[in-house]
């Protein structure tokens, strides 16, 4: 079982896709696992604050250490093993290969931060930082599905055709899927390669092969 705990202050930017299509099904056949923390309740104060201003100046508000610690830490005492990920800009730039070394019996807590960054020293109890890309989010809800959806659907079980995960693009590296047509046979005169409506595997594989990564 693949577990995930999402800390997050907005659960409700999340959950709609991970009660959706395959995430759902990962889940009922008991594949996957979700669950979320609302990092508002390890807030400060009367406000229940989770963030504060830099020291020595600068825009913006900063997750703050104790929400963030207090957090993890609730999941932790229940789960010690548990490994913490961070969506950061940056980060390890995200990829196939990363997401099937995560596939495998254990409980990832993911962090989203929010705001316009977080504290340095929340990096001491990071054991994964993950970038999407060189660009900057709103917040870590975006990464956080992108590297569930990216992992949960390689647990074995979840993808109906066993094969389908296995074939597609990237999966065992770089290498890239062939291009791949469904009816009509010819849609406003473009038509379906001749060799794929032959049934002659052995020609279909061998065009499948010299096509790979030339999809348009
Ligand atoms: N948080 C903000 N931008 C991000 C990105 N590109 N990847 C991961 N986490 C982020």
């Amino acid at each position: 079982m693949t577990k995930f705990t999402i800390i997050t202050l907005f659960r409700e930017a999340i959950e709609p896709y991970l009660k959706s299509s395959m995430m759902y099904k990962a889940t009922e056949k008991g594949l996957a696992e979700f669950d979320f923390v609302n990092l508002r309740d390890f807030g400060l104060g009367p406000h229940k604050s989770v963030d504060d201003t830099p020291y020595g100046g600068g825009d913006g508000m900063l997750l703050r250490c104790e929400p963030v610690f207090n957090a993890i830490e609730s999941v932790k005492a229940k789960d010690p093993e548990a490994k913490v990920i961070l969506p950061t800009p940056v980060g390890e730039i995200w990829n196939q290969k990363m997401a099937k070394d995560f596939v495998k019996d254990a409980h990832y807590i993911i962090l989203c931060p929010h705001y316009e960054g977080y504290d340095e020293r929340i990096l001491s109890i990071v054991d994964y930082k993950i970038s999407l890309g060189k660009y900057v989010l709103t917040g870590g809800e975006l990464p956080a599905l992108a590297i569930i959806d990216s992992v949960v659907r390689l647990i074995p079980g979840v993808l109906g055709g066993e094969q389908s995960a296995e074939i597609e693009s990237f999966s065992d590296g770089d290498n890239l899927e062939f291009p791949q047509y469904t009816r009509p046979e010819d849609f406003r005169g473009m038509k379906v390669p001749e060799v794929l409506l032959s049934g002659n595997h052995g020609e279909i594989k061998k065009w499948r092969d010299e096509h790979a990564g030339k999809t348009s």
